[in-house]
């Protein structure tokens, strides 16, 4: 662990900007009047003001009323890297160099794959608020509001490329189901190759980026956005880009504790990890295999300019989506699916 790095960035405090200080009077999800604030924070109404108007230009969903003054909607607690640890099993707290809660980054990715390799078996963690940059597969873009999802990325370094390397991306995507599970989060279900989903709708995404040097070490950064709180707003601005989303607010019908779930995706991430590394998918097939959304289904993927039409007729041990085509059986390494309505 680097204490003086989690210090710096683990909490929002005194020199955060005023921003984030407001966000984090304001997640008790209780009205405060900018006269309060002011007070609290040291600064002036107008101050206070600009800031929250940046928090609602950011997507934070926000209320503001005449003499009773700012109240966040879908408040949720600011996350704190003591709190995440707090919830961590002492073997998987030893494992973590650091872990790091940034207020704002461009992309927690691109961040942890600037840094040097964690050793072998050792993994940093960084969890930023709000990403200005936020990267989704297929250069899409990832975005979430402050405090209205989980942004986070790990990395781990393997002695070498790990053979099926693509499958590393399904292992993660049990790992992420079995952080829900743990929380009660029901209906998961798992899209090839690494969505996660409620129903039809995304919930979550992974992007996985992998580094290696010729027959030696590899060192992937593992990034997960799950949607807490989106907001109406943004679940209709996602909808316009041809995606429709949802968050656990409105799957599990209450709150949710973004700290408990950072510290039950890493807890189980780094354990996949460790477990992946000695054996692949083969401990996270079957509970892949039963959360799968696409077996059975008519199935259109896209690779490249080519679709391919079919029937969903799930994984292997590479983490190769299997299709029943009118020719047979195909195999598919990469690719973009579609479900088609059934007909
Ligand atoms: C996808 O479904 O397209 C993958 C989305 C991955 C988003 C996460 S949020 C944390 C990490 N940082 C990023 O810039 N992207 C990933």
């Amino acid at each position: 662990m680097n204490a003086t790095s989690e210090s710096r960035v683990g909490a929002i405090h005194a020199s955060s900007p005023l921003v984030a200080r407001v966000f984090a009077e304001l997640s008790d999800g209780q009205f405060h009047s900018g006269e309060d604030l002011a007070k609290a924070l040291g600064v002036t109404r107008s101050a206070v003001w600009k800031a929250a108007n940046a928090l609602r230009d950011l997507g934070t969903s926000m209320e503001a009323v005449r003499n009773r003054g700012y109240k966040l909607l879908g408040a949720s607690e600011p996350l704190a890297a003591a709190h995440i640890r707090e919830h961590l099993s002492p073997s998987v707290n030893e494992r973590l160099t650091r872990l790091d809660v940034a207020w704002m980054t461009a992309s927690t990715n691109s961040e942890l794959v600037e840094r040097p390799y964690p050793a072998q078996g050792r993994s940093e963690v960084l969890l930023a608020e709000f990403q200005t940059a936020g990267r989704g597969r297929r250069g899409r873009s990832w975005l979430a509001p402050p405090g209205g999802a989980v942004c986070l990325s790990l990395s781990w370094t393997f002695p070498e490329v790990p053979r099926d390397a693509g499958s590393l991306s399904l292992a993660v995507g049990v790992s992420v189901l079995r952080a829900l599970l743990a929380l009660n989060v029901p209906d998961v279900r798992l899209k090839w190759p690494n969505d996660i989903l409620v129903g039809d709708r995304k919930l979550g995404g992974i992007l996985i980026e992998l580094r290696a040097e010729a027959a030696g070490p590899a060192c992937v950064v593992v990034g997960i956005g799950l949607n807490v709180a989106l907001g109406s707003g943004l679940v209709e601005t996602i909808a316009a880009t041809g995606l429709r989303a949802t968050d656990l607010v409105t799957v599990t019908g209450g709150s949710v504790s973004r700290n408990a779930l950072a510290a039950q995706l890493i807890e189980n991430n780094v354990r996949g990890l460790l477990s992946f590394e000695q054996e692949g998918l083969k401990p996270f097939i079957e509970q892949w295999r039963n959360a799968d959304a696409l077996r059975g289904r008519p199935l259109d993927v896209s690779v490249g300019s080519e679709v391919v039409r079919g029937l969903g007729r799930g994984i292997d041990l590479s983490g190769a989506l299997l299709v029943e085509t009118r020719e047979g059986l195909q195999k598919f390494l990469s690719g973009e699916v579609t479900v088609r309505p059934a007909e």
